[in-house]
């Protein structure tokens, strides 16, 4: 069982990487940055690397899923960002493929599991229109316990499962901050179970506690193996020298890549479907945690984008060899997929096909990422490849926690809070302003300075 990280294809100032001298003398940056994160570790403040070893926060989720197993044919988690992109990943990592089409027997028993990120009218109405709430669990969750979108999706769902006759409490468990919000105090209004995202745990560092583990585990995923995963990577990143923390030198080499060689944008790319998930949780993570204004006031963060191997080969790839030369590419590749299939021998006189005969799919998606870093790399393009020995709990945790701890070091490395999301305010403020939420009045006098939309600049 291992995670390695192949950087050969980031280092070498003529390939347009990173010189080798550059990063062994980054050495000293990294050992602040590690520093500095340890101290909000062990502080209290960050909690996410350590409460994957929390038997308290294990032993609540276990019990809850335990007391409801065979009740639901379909679980929907009502929630935005980090709230629904974990689970979302999860499902799709940990699942078999198809997961949501597969027949009750084929699934074993286990509910079907949606997410309901957004607020489009056409997807709600659609989605509570065809399940039969009777057999549906909702999990409502929100570290804030007041985000605006999720809480119109649970009054939605409160008036919808009332009308059927149905009791809330069996129907509806909350996830949240167990000291703010509205869901808590609710929670006990309703007689809702409510689990707990601990306070030092932001939304997008969140999968790996009930918010993630929860809906796992009604689908019977093994959340234990999955922590195991994430507490082994925590423990190899306990270490203050970059190039022997895997977390270390992904963080390092982006930072130095963007912030010396222009490479302002970092494309994710797993060459596996069942990874296809992770690269939107990553584009959250890395996004809304290192997008900010230092305390100079600069503003800072690689922006991240998401693609797929093979399928982005016939699509971003060409814009990535020789398109603008200001991005990193990070390939995520996997050893053993747990099966193969075997591309038969045909029409042997035919260029195109003749060769394909006796290869396999495995093989063939293999090779194609190999070959595109190597083409990357030739091409003067940095990049390099996290490579998985499989897609399981134990490897998917392990990933996790290498990219929360890469995030968390990033954001000392560019002088920012990575666990704040101070951007996002204002636009919030002006929803509710014209929302008409008590306290929004500043905001809508502010709202209200805006100019009128310019007629000549319409069409
Ligand atoms: O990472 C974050 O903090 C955010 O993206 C949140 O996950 C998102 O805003 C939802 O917030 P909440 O979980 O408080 O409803």
């Amino acid at each position: 069982m291992s995670i390695r990280i192949d950087y050969s294809n980031m280092i070498g100032g003529a390939a347009g990487g990173i010189p080798a001298e550059e990063w062994m003398s980054s050495a000293a940056a990294f050992e602040n940055a590690h520093a500095g994160f340890t101290r909000l570790r062990e502080g209290g403040k960050v909690g996410f690397a350590d409460v994957v070893g929390d038997a308290a926060l294990l032993e609540q989720v276990e019990s809850y899923a335990d007391s409801v197993t065979g009740r639901y044919a379909d679980v929907v988690i009502l929630g935005i960002g980090g709230s629904a992109l974990g689970p979302v990943a999860l499902r799709t990592a940990l699942s078999p493929s198809g997961w949501n089409l597969l027949s009750d027997d084929a699934r074993g028993g286990f509910p079907r599991l949606h997410a309901l990120d957004n607020v489009d009218p056409v997807t709600i109405a659609a989605l509570l229109g065809r399940l039969a709430l009777a057999k549906t669990l909702f999990i409502v969750t929100s570290k804030s316990g007041g985000t605006a979108e999720t809480m119109s999706q649970f009054l939605i769902v409160h008036e919808r499962l009332g009308n059927a006759g149905l009791t809330i409490a069996d129907h509806v468990v909350f996830i949240t901050d167990p000291a703010q919000g509205a869901l808590r105090p609710l929670a006990a209004t309703l007689g809702v179970t409510a689990l707990d995202i601990p306070p030092s745990v932001g939304g997008r560092f969140s999968v790996l506690t009930a918010v993630g583990t929860l809906p796992a585990a009604l689908l019977g995923i093994d959340i234990r193996s999955l922590l195991e995963g994430a507490a082994d990577m925590a423990r190899r990143c306990d270490v203050a020298r970059a190039s022997e923390n895997p977390a270390g030198v992904y963080a390092t080499l982006q930072w130095l890549a963007d912030t010396r060689h222009g490479k302002r944008i970092n494309v994710f790319m797993p060459y596996s479907d069942p990874l296809r998930d992770m690269a939107a949780w990553f584009v959250q993570l890395w996004a809304e945690s290192l997008g900010k204004h230092t305390a100079d006031g600069e503003s800072v963060g690689q922006t991240p984008l998401p693609a797929l191997g093979a399928t982005d080969q016939h699509s971003q790839v060409q814009l990535f060899m020789e398109g603008p030369e200001d991005k990193t590419v990070t390939f995520v590749s996997v050893s053993d997929r747990g099966m193969d299939v075997r591309i038969p021998h045909a029409f042997a006189d035919v260029k195109e096909l003749g060769y394909l005969g006796g290869h396999t799919l495995g093989e063939l998606i293999d090779v194609e990422q190999r070959a595109t870093a190597g083409a990357l790399a030739k091409r003067g393009r940095p990049n390099l490849t996290i490579n998985l020995d499989r897609v399981d709990e134990w490897h998917v945790g392990g990933l996790i926690m290498l990219l929360e701890l890469a995030t968390a070091y990033a954001g000392q490395l560019y002088g920012v809070d990575a666990f704040d999301q101070p951007g996002v305010e204002l636009g919030k403020q002006f929803a509710y302003a014209l929302l008409g939420r008590p306290g929004a009045d500043a905001a809508r006098k502010e709202w209200d300075t805006l100019p009128e939309p310019d007629s000549r600049w319409s069409v």
